[in-house]
């Protein structure tokens, strides 16, 4: 199962036909002044999340926000990031803000302590991401990857959303460009069935490969699914390639030959440098007119208007509802601790109803929010030729299914395999 899931993600790795396209972009180059701006970046201290901040501290923004749930790694960061030289003439403040995405109550408090920071939020970048991790869960009870990679970004979105709105609004009219990025990976291409994905008891028996695609999945369906909620933020998820960082430390754990390839995917990949580009592009270095509300971009700025989770709005509604649904069983939980600007039907205000949302916004006579951008139409592709190597996939299926045993993980692998192929 192992060998075929990595072979899986391997080829959509390197299958030519996912990069075919995309633009030149050079962060020194084409990432403009960012004085005003306030940033807030999850999983900042490593990785690529660290990267980014580090690229965006380089342009003077007046604000960021690094959030990481390990104060010792978080410090370690920003004492880097504020030593590195090509910092040295920034004025921004950098601040270590507690996340842990894995826990409601850590992002609760997360969301308020920002709100008590910061009046406004123009960039939010939901980096932090695990990978390859045994069998868990969060304190909602979700698969720990799709919980911490989807409905832990998803609680900390919605809590700021106001924030973010209201940003948008302040902008002159037509130039609001507040934007919010979603790390998602061509990983996606592992995920199980949709309903597989919203059944956390059947999600938790799929393999880690399979778990990382359904979070990898989830962050696709919710940053289209902002897009169509909440026009007037420009949503999009990106995939950055294959780089080297610490998101593979846990696979090198599992067994030799795990370790194996996590040891060949650390010298294949790209360094974490190059690999920050494309969260950058879409965060900062995209002119806003470049960017396709709700899309997927692999890197660099390769807009992937086919990928059938962007386009179906259903999908998208349906785990939209379903994480909140979710949210708020939590709420109900005694075992889940509000956080300390918990008041009665804090969740239920958070989640009201996006048509409610509009009235009360009606009501209160504010500006209307930036048109959405792009056209129906634009987003409408023709459907997929049928696949032509029928034959030639179900007899390497059949060997596939003689080579190993698990029947159930022999079908998730085959749909996995037939849709890359
Ligand atoms: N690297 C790649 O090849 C690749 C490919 C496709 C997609 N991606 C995506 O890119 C994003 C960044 O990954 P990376 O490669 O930079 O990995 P990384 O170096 O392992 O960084 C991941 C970050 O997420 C944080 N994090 C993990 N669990 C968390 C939690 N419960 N609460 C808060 N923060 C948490 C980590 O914090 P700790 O240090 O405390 O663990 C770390 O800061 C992820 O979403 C990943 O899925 C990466």
């Amino acid at each position: 199962m192992f060998i075929t899931a990595m072979a899986s993600f391997a080829w959509a790795n390197v299958n030519p036909t996912n990069y075919i396209g995309g633009v030149s972009f050079r962060p020194e180059r084409d990432i403009p002044n960012l004085s005003g701006k306030v940033v807030l970046v999850t999983g900042g201290n490593t990785g690529l999340g660290k990267e980014s901040i580090r690229q965006i501290l380089a342009r003077n923004p007046a604000h960021v926000f690094l959030a990481a749930r390990s104060e010792q790694n978080a410090k370690a960061a920003i004492e880097d990031l504020k030593s590195s030289s090509s910092n040295a003439n920034t004025d921004a403040k950098l601040t270590w803000l507690p996340l842990d995405l894995s826990s409601t109550k850590s992002v609760q408090d997360a969301a308020g302590s920002f709100k008590a920071q910061s009046s406004r939020l123009d960039i939010l970048i939901l980096n932090a991401g695990v990978m390859s991790l045994p069998p868990g869960e969060t304190d909602l009870g979700h698969e720990i990857q799709l919980g911490t990679n989807h409905t832990g970004h998803f609680l900390l979105t919605k809590l700021l959303l106001p924030t973010l709105l209201r940003t948008a609004e302040e902008e002159e009219a037509g130039s609001s460009d507040v934007r919010v990025v979603s790390l998602s990976s061509i990983g996606h291409n592992l995920a199980p069935s949709f309903e597989t994905i919203l059944d956390q008891k059947k999600l938790k028996r799929c393999n880690t490969h399979a778990r990382y695609g359904a979070s990898k999945v989830a962050n696709i369906l919710f940053a289209a699914e902002l897009a169509r909620r909440y026009p007037s933020i420009m949503a999009v998820s990106v995939h950055p390639g294959l780089i080297a960082t610490d998101l593979y430390a846990p696979l090198g754990k599992r067994n030799p030959v795990a370790a194996l390839g996590s040891r060949v995917l650390g010298a294949v990949g790209t360094p974490v440098e190059a690999g920050a580009r494309n969260q950058l592009w879409a965060a900062v270095g995209a002119k806003r007119a470049e960017l396709v509300n709700g899309a997927y971009y692999v890197p660099v700025g390769n807009c992937k208007v086919h990928n059938r989770y962007v386009r179906s709005e259903e999908m998208g509604k349906e785990l939209w509802e379903w994480t909140e649904k979710e949210l708020r069983k939590g709420n109900a939980n005694p075992s889940t601790a509000p956080g300390p600007d918990h008041k009665e039907g804090f969740l239920e205000r958070t989640f009201q109803p996006h048509h409610a949302h509009h009235e009360q916004q009606q009501q209160q006579e504010q500006k209307p929010v930036f048109e959405r951008r792009e056209s129906q139409e634009e987003m409408e592709i023709p459907a997929q030729p049928k696949p032509q190597h029928h034959r030639r996939r179900s007899s390497t299926l059949q060997r596939l299914k003689e080579y190993m045993g698990n029947q159930d993980e022999l079908d998730e692998a085959g749909k996995t395999y037939a849709k890359l192929m």
